[in-house]
């Protein structure tokens, strides 16, 4: 069994995307799934209400408000969406239950400087695991003078930006109806999927 977790203490940088879409990637390739939401607000457990029954199957969690002492064990993949504000003891626990540490950053003044002391706990808290941690720039094109912001930011950290996803409402269509990039149709898709490769290769790895 795989976890990964999805995290950021600042709000709206793109958790639940990229843990509805690392979900529906997994279901896609036939793995058995469960996306587990700590969050109170249930975002990535509404998704999963409009997801119809005909899409590869993702089976959800609620584990807001408490501490998970483990993981779903008959699942494959475990994806944990975390809410906007965890860090501290919380979130240490659940680093040591994970085998992947997924951080989405759009590359802006404010979400950069709200995700500072994050990174700089993450640092010292997994010393020796750094392999486990990586870094998804959101709603950002590479090539921008934001990705260059954005590089130079993360160079205090030592931690791999694993790919760039580009600002696009086909995430937010998809989410509309409890779908993801990768559901059919996948034409409809394919800039989008190709973004995700080096994500999904990491994490496979
Ligand atoms: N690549 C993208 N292109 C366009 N819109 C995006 C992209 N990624 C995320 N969004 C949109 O940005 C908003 C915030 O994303 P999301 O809800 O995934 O963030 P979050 O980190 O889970 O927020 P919260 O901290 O409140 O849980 C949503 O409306 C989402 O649809
Ligand atoms: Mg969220």
């Amino acid at each position: 069994m795989t976890a990964v977790m999805v995290c950021n203490p600042k709000g709206g940088c793109g958790k639940t995307t990229l843990a509805t879409n690392l979900a529906g990637w997994a279901a896609s390739e036939g793995k058995r799934v469960t996306l587990c939401d700590l969050d109170r607000q249930q975002s990535s457990l509404r998704w999963m209400s409009f997801r119809d029954e005909s899409m590869p199957a993702v089976n959800g969690f609620y584990g807001g408000g408490q501490l998970m002492a483990s993981l779903p064990k008959d699942a494959d993949v475990t994806v944990i969406d975390a809410p906007a504000g965890l860090q501290g003891y919380k979130l240490s626990d659940y680093l040591r239950l994970v085998d992947r540490v997924v951080i989405p950053v759009v590359p802006s003044v404010f979400d950069m400087a709200a995700t500072e002391d994050f990174l700089n706990s993450l640092r010292s808290e997994m010393r020796g695991q750094r392999h486990k941690i990586g870094i998804v720039a959101m709603r950002v094109d590479p090539r921008t003078r934001a990705a260059g912001m954005l590089e130079a930011f993360l160079q205090h950290f030592d931690v791999p930006i694993l790919t760039y996803i580009r600002p696009t409402s086909n995430y937010v269509n998809a989410a509309a109806a409890g779908r993801t990039i990768f559901d059919p149709p996948k034409s409809r898709h394919k800039q989008d999927l190709a973004q995700w490769a080096p994500l999904l290769k990491w994490l496979e790895s």
